[in-house]
């Protein structure tokens, strides 16, 4: 076990689970030294949750493999807990995603509330405190991947998330979301008065994030700060210059914050409006090119219309299974990923499987002089490393 460097990281992850403390060091005590630069010729290599395909979203661990695995950036979800800590964690509830169901001392947490025009029933991640929350373990969303890693990660926060990404051995890239601002406002309220977004800014200056795009502080420390909510982007605009992307859901869904319609914020007014703020938008792939029967149908022109109007698109989200690529792509993720890439022409990708994305992107446009690196070794630590424990 000691020639495994990394181990004594994995295992203060593990107690700081245990304890509710934040054991991790933080900020990183890695010294500054050189690391080879974020490539920025080809699309952007976008881990969506981390390495999700392969191990629970937004882990320690689904990051460290996503990193592994070639990520340009690693994507995270930020939500807040009852006592205002920021987490990362996609679901406003914690049912699909944990073991919360097994905690019997919260099973009176249950509540109601109208999220986004809906009431959803669940255990709220806005009920709980962060000590709370660092007692639950995380587990995969998809019966049809892998659940061997069920229940031995815990939820982390935004500042262990960049920790991680500070301390890789190149330099890798952050993709945070202000995730349902407006829930998060209505139930959570910080002793200064402060609003989500602030402490989310905040958090990011904490740790050196700030710069525009391809500023010498960008390429040091990249980073993407997006959001549904435009609300939120325009006030976090105001507080840093770092660049934001706007996500935008599907064609029946309003905008969270100010109740306003898919075409409406896909026009070329709202674009010319929204690109004050923003260098780019994050559009789900089907309004793109919409589908019929699972066959791809007729392209829009947003990726034209935004390109015209010199924002970035970034489309989410790729995954490999049969069942979420169209017939167009004949059960080849690869083929997916070469369609939106040199037919559709888009400027990064959202995907649960980066690994993959890596590949087809070293394929087809390799980075120059990058040396092969093994890409199982942290697979292989994870493995010594859950033996260990089921031994105790
Ligand atoms: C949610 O439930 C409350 C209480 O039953 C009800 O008043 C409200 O109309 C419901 N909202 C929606 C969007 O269904
Ligand atoms: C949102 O907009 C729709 C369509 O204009 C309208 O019917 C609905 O009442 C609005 N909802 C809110 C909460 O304002
Ligand atoms: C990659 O690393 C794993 C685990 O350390 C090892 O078992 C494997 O042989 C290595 N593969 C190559 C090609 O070096």
């Amino acid at each position: 076990m000691a020639s495994l460097g990394f181990v004594p990281f994995l295992l203060l992850l593990f107690l700081e689970g245990t304890t509710g403390r934040s054991l991790y060091p933080l900020p990183s005590k890695i010294e500054n030294k050189y690391k080879q630069p974020l490539q920025t010729f080809r699309p952007y290599n976008i881990a969506h949750r981390g390495s999700n395909g392969e191990i629970p979203e937004e882990t320690s661990f689904a990051y460290m493999r996503a990193i592994e695995e070639g990520a340009d950036f690693i994507e995270t979800d930020i939500l807040a807990s009852k006592d205002g800590a920021l987490i990362c964690f996609h679901d406003v509830t914690l049912d699909d995603t944990t073991d919360i169901a097994k905690h019997k001392d919260f099973a009176h947490r249950k509540r109601t509330y109208e999220v986004q025009g809906s009431n959803v029933t669940g255990f709220f991640v806005v009920d709980f405190t962060l000590a709370e929350l660092k007692s639950l373990r995380v587990k995969q969303r998809y019966k049809f991947r892998d659940q061997q890693y069920n229940g031995k990660f815990s939820i982390i926060t935004f500042e262990e998330f960049i920790a991680i990404a500070l301390d890789a051995n190149r330099i890798v890239g952050i993709y945070p979301e202000i995730k349902n601002p407006v829930h998060i406002n209505e139930h959570v309220k910080w002793a200064d008065g402060k609003k989500f977004e602030d402490k989310f800014v905040e958090t990011l200056l904490k740790y050196g994030y700030k710069g525009a795009y391809m500023s010498d502080n960008w390429l040091k420390q990249p980073v993407f700060i997006q959001s549904f909510a435009p609300t939120s982007l325009i006030h976090a605009s105001k507080l840093t210059d770092s660049p934001k992307i706007f996500l935008i859901d599907d064609v029946t869904i309003p905008t969270q914050d100010t109740n306003q319609s898919y075409w409406e914020i896909t026009s070329d007014s709202y674009l010319e409006f929204i690109k004050e703020y923003v260098i780019g938008i994050g559009p789900w792939k089907d309004t793109i090119v919409p589908t019929h029967n699972n066959y791809l149908s007729v392209a829009t022109d947003l990726v034209a219309r935004a390109h015209a109007h010199n924002l970035q698109v970034h489309p989410y989200t790729f995954r490999n299974e049969n069942m979420f690529l169209h017939f167009d792509f004949h059960e080849d993720a690869y083929a997916e990923f070469d369609y939106w890439v040199k037919t559709v022409g888009v400027d990064g990708l959202f995907t649960d499987f980066t690994g993959s994305l890596h590949q087809y992107q070293e394929w087809t446009t390799p980075v120059p002089g990058k040396d092969d690196k093994n890409s199982s070794a942290l697979l292989h630590k994870i493995a010594l490393l859950i033996l260990s424990q089921d031994k105790v």
